[in-house]
């Protein structure tokens, strides 16, 4: 008999061999303990993101929400959808998200300078935290100082605790907390219209009578959060995983054109989003077994991600295999919007790891990982190297502009 509880901790430090089981044994999985459905294979997840008519976001896609959300563009419908998410898709496209390169180097570089000289460093703590924020910080025009206390905020939303299937009271604090800082920057901006940036441009489609209000402070939430906690974490998946594979670590250090192939198979094989959860809209059939309309479900991404119905030898860490089609991001309308800038970040922050430090070493000992259903990855990740001797000269990159 199958049994997957997506709380536990014990899943949470390896979730593979019962994804595998789910796939094989129970690919339509009922959860009595959450009342949900859970679809594990590859092919399923795939149909279940594209059928927005039977899958809906609008209840939620945390797996403890099923009630009325605020409107983000990731918990409405369309056409509500449509119009919310074509206002921004175009800066957030690869090339859109190109020119921003030279500042996420600089960022990286600027963070990694400290600690370049000791030949020690906290991979997520010292850097990876730190870098999507500033990135995010920058598009949405929010100042540079109130980078940690936003990050703080934005981590405490996505914290859960084992079994705690309500969004627990430091999740709401903080979301109020945002809300409230969002309000004041907005009204700040009022007085003084002086940036283009995100904020202006959500701002100004305000005025136009294409968001409400509440709109963009959802656009303001849902960027805030979205891109922060999971970009981190990738950033360390791919740091631990390349430290678990120096076969793989050596041909990306003679070969650094083999960088966005890594962090894609980084996504596919250990991607720090596990699942997303989706409200049954209407009655839909998997397997012989029907999920009911008003029903809860969740896709698992990354067992998706290791089924080898779709992928050959799903888990080996290869990273030539360049896996365009994984699920790391999601699919369908609602995939990820910042695919293109998280892959840039990633690309350039483990580019300047590996320049920096190209020896480096996981201390296993200090790792330590991030308890969430949702979210896979390290609260740390302690490397040693080298010195370097960029140490000498931290400001090289020059300063984010
Ligand atoms: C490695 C980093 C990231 C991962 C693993 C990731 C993962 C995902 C996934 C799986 C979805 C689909 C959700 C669903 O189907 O319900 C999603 C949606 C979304 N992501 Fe990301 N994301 C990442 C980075 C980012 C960044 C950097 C941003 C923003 C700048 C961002 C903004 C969004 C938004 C706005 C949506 C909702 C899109 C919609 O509903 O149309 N993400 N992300």
């Amino acid at each position: 008999m199958v049994h997957f509880d997506p709380y536990d901790h014990a899943t949470h430090d390896d979730p593979y061999p019962i994804y595998r089981e789910l796939r094989d044994k129970a690919p339509v999985y009922y959860s009595e303990t959450y009342k949900l459905w859970v679809l594990s294979r590859y092919d399923d997840c795939s149909r279940a993101v594209r059928d927005f008519k039977s899958f809906c976001n609008k209840y939620g896609v945390a797996i403890d929400e099923a009630k009325e959300q605020m409107p983000t563009v990731l918990t409405v419908d369309p056409p509500d959808h449509t119009r919310l998410r074509h206002l921004i898709a175009g800066m957030f496209t690869p090339d859109a998200v190109k020119p921003l390169e030279d500042s996420v180097r600089v960022m990286a570089r600027e963070l990694l300078a400290p600690h370049l000289e000791s030949g020690r460093m906290d991979v997520i703590g010292d850097f990876a935290a730190r870098l999507p924020m500033a990135i995010i910080c920058r598009l949405l025009g929010f100042q540079r100082e109130d980078e940690d206390k936003l990050r703080h905020w934005t981590d405490l939303v996505v914290q859960r605790d084992e079994a705690a299937t309500e969004m627990p009271q430091h999740a709401i604090t903080a979301t109020l907390a945002l809300y409230e800082y969002f309000e004041k920057d907005m009204a700040e901006r009022a007085r003084h219209p002086v940036k283009d940036d995100l904020v202006a441009h959500l701002m100004a489609s305000e005025k136009e009578g294409k968001l409400s209000h509440a709109e963009v402070l959802g656009y303001l939430y849902i960027l805030s959060i979205a891109g922060n906690e999971t970009t981190t974490k990738l950033i360390g998946n791919m740091t631990y995983q390349l430290n678990k594979n120096r076969s793989e670590l050596d041909l990306l250090l003679k070969d650094r054109s083999l960088l966005p192939s890594a962090v894609e198979e980084t996504m596919r094989y250990d991607g720090p989003t596990q699942l997303m959860g989706r409200s049954l809209a209407r009655d839909v059939e998997f397997h012989g077994q029907t999920l009911k309309a008003g029903d809860r479900a969740i896709l698992l991404f990354m067992s998706a991600n290791r089924d080898d119905r779709h992928y050959a030898d799903p888990d080996r860490y290869d990273i030539r295999r360049n896996p365009r089609d994984h699920l790391g991001f999601g699919g369908g309308l609602h995939a990820c919007l910042g695919a293109a800038l998280a892959r840039l970040e990633a690309k350039v922050a483990m580019e300047e790891i590996l320049d920096a430090m190209p020896d480096f070493a996981v201390d296993e000992g200090g790792l330590s990982r991030m308890h969430s259903p949702s979210v896979r990855g390290y609260t740390h990740v302690p490397v040693q190297f080298t010195p370097s001797a960029r140490a000498a000269h931290p400001s090289e990159g020059g300063r984010l502009a």
